[in-house]
């Protein structure tokens, strides 16, 4: 199966996708890695693993322009896993594609964004990360997989979020083997 990573940012979650696959943990060859913004930690991260890394940026393009050239970075993907991308995906991109999503917290709890911040001002004793299937509602497809961290008496939101982030890197390479798992009993049927 080939996969295709989407990133925004420092590609933490990425790298540990990319090194779970290069162990052969993960029966997926991540193909290709596709920014929208320059500059970011993960493209670096990426080609240092021997992976291909392209920006395909947004600016001066309308959604629907953006979503085509991305279309076209990603055309053998069979599976494409969303790591820290910051861009809301149309309905119409979504359909019919096999994209998974890491969120760091226990959904259907705090979707959106700063979800470690509001999971502190919540009071909840518990916290986490979740991966899910994206479908055309912002962190509300259905979930593959959790997993649960304490919440520590004083935490701080950094305290919090490094807690869930290595808890992110367990979880996701763990996720996609048993999406990837779902897709194969599905071709089997
Ligand atoms: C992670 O916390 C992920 O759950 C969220 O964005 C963050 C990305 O971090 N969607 P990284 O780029 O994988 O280091």
């Amino acid at each position: 199966m080939i996969g295709a990573i989407l990133v925004s940012g420092r590609g933490s979650n990425m790298a540990a996708l990319l090194d779970a696959a290069a162990r052969g943990e993960v029966p997926v060859r991540f193909a290709r890695v596709v920014s929208d913004r320059e500059d970011v930690a993960a493209l670096a991260l990426a080609r240092e693993r021997g992976v291909e890394a392209v920006v395909v940026p947004r600016a001066g393009l309308t959604r629907e322009a953006h979503e085509a050239r991305l279309a076209a970075a990603i055309s053998d993907a069979d599976l494409i896993c969303l790591a820290g991308y910051m861009r809301v995906l149309s309905p119409g991109f979504v359909a019919g594609r096999r994209i998974l999503n890491i969120h760091p917290s226990l959904l259907p709890a705090h979707p959106g964004l700063e979800p470690q911040r509001r999971t502190l001002e919540a009071g909840d004793r518990e916290a986490g990360c979740t991966v899910h299937r994206v479908t055309a509602e912002v962190d509300g497809g259905p979930i593959v997989a959790q997993a649960r961290v304490p919440v520590e008496p004083g935490d701080t939101v950094e305290a919090l979020s490094a807690r869930i982030l290595a808890a992110e890197h367990r979880l996701y390479p763990e996720a996609v083997r048993m999406a990837v798992a779902e897709i194969a009993r599905g071709e089997a049927a």
